[in-house]
């Protein structure tokens, strides 16, 4: 394990290099207790992303559609309604790990348990791939994830730490120094699988949900075991899904405007602007060309691109 002080308050942390990606020190605690510890089922479903590449709103789409059928009245009483995203599907490195001396007793959860993890695909516990637990993996185009994950630190400096600059932070991401960076290798890990085992990966694009969002929620729905009948389509449960689940419903909830997770952070962060290409009202012309060149370089070749 590698150690990196990042002299400028990088979430007031260190941030430490294992298995050839970049953890904050008590991300690591967590990685290291949960691949000794989790064992997953067959029925499990596991959400992966790089962080900022919608985590939240893939949680909100997975949690509500499987447990559709207990809230049909999806705008009265929904636990969306009154809990964040994260609250609902814990990180299984972050929440349920985190802690060195207690290992977490998850066989109460009712089947399907889900669960979501940044943790790259090296790294997953060994169970995970021994089961048919499922994976949902979600990635973002690098120059958004990017500009997300630069608000989203400076959101979460703590007192006495400066904000980390545009041009430090960039230059770090370049390198593969961020938060479960480097980003391209975190992506490329899931999406070579996915090419292998698409039985038990799904690798799903933030852009495309934005784009396209009825079709990946039923491509998702499918995926998860839990398809669309002719009936709900005909219902419009897929349109209260995604109403429910959508940038504008949940960041004006009274919940995600006021609270904060267990550990500290404050619900409205992981709600910004929620759009595809406002990096680039951050990024220079050389930034951009600079990013797009390394993606091209460590992506095209495997068949990927943004
Ligand atoms: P921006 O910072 O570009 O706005 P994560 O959930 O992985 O932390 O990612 C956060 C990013 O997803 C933020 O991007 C956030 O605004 C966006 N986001 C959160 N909820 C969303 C939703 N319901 N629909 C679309 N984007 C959403």
């Amino acid at each position: 394990i590698a150690t990196l002080p990042m002299e400028k308050g990088w979430l007031a942390s260190h941030l430490h290099q294992y298995q050839g990606f970049w953890h904050i020190t008590r991300q690591l605690q967590g990685v290291l207790s949960c691949q000794k510890h989790f064992n997953a089922l067959h029925s499990d479903i596991l959400i992966v992303t790089s962080p900022k590449s919608g985590t939240t709103w893939l949680k909100a789409w997975t949690f509500a559609l499987l447990n559709r059928k207990k809230y049909p009245k999806m705008f009265q009483n929904h636990p969306l309604l009154t809990e964040n995203p994260h609250s609902l599907v814990p990180f299984l490195e972050l929440d349920f790990y985190k802690d060195k001396d207690l290992v977490p007793d998850l066989s109460m959860i009712s089947s399907p348990r889900l669960f979501s993890t940044h943790l790259p695909y090296v790294s997953l516990p060994k169970s995970v791939m021994n089961t048919y637990c499922k994976i949902v993996y979600l990635c973002r185009n690098p120059k958004d994830a990017f500009i997300s994950l630069w608000h989203f630190t400076n959101k979460l400096k703590t007192e006495g730490t400066c904000a980390n600059s545009l041009e430090d932070s960039f230059e770090k991401f370049c390198n593969g120094v961020s938060l479960c960076g480097p980003f391209w290798d975190h992506v490329l890990g899931y999406w070579k699988k996915s090419l292998e085992q698409s039985e038990k990966i799904i690798f799903m694009r933030y852009e495309e949900m934005k784009k396209n969002p009825s079709t990946v929620l039923k491509e998702l729905a499918r995926f998860i075991g839990c398809p669309f009948s002719k009936e709900e389509e005909d219902e419009g449960v897929v349109d209260d899904i995604l109403k429910l689940c959508s940038f504008k419903n949940l960041s004006n909830l009274e919940v995600n405007k006021k609270g904060k997770l267990p550990s500290g952070e404050e619900h409205r962060a992981f709600f910004r602007c929620g759009e595809i290409g406002d990096s680039k009202n951050y990024l220079t012309a050389e930034m951009i060309e600079q990013l797009d060149a390394i993606t091209e370089k460590k992506l095209a070749q495997h068949g990927l691109r943004f």
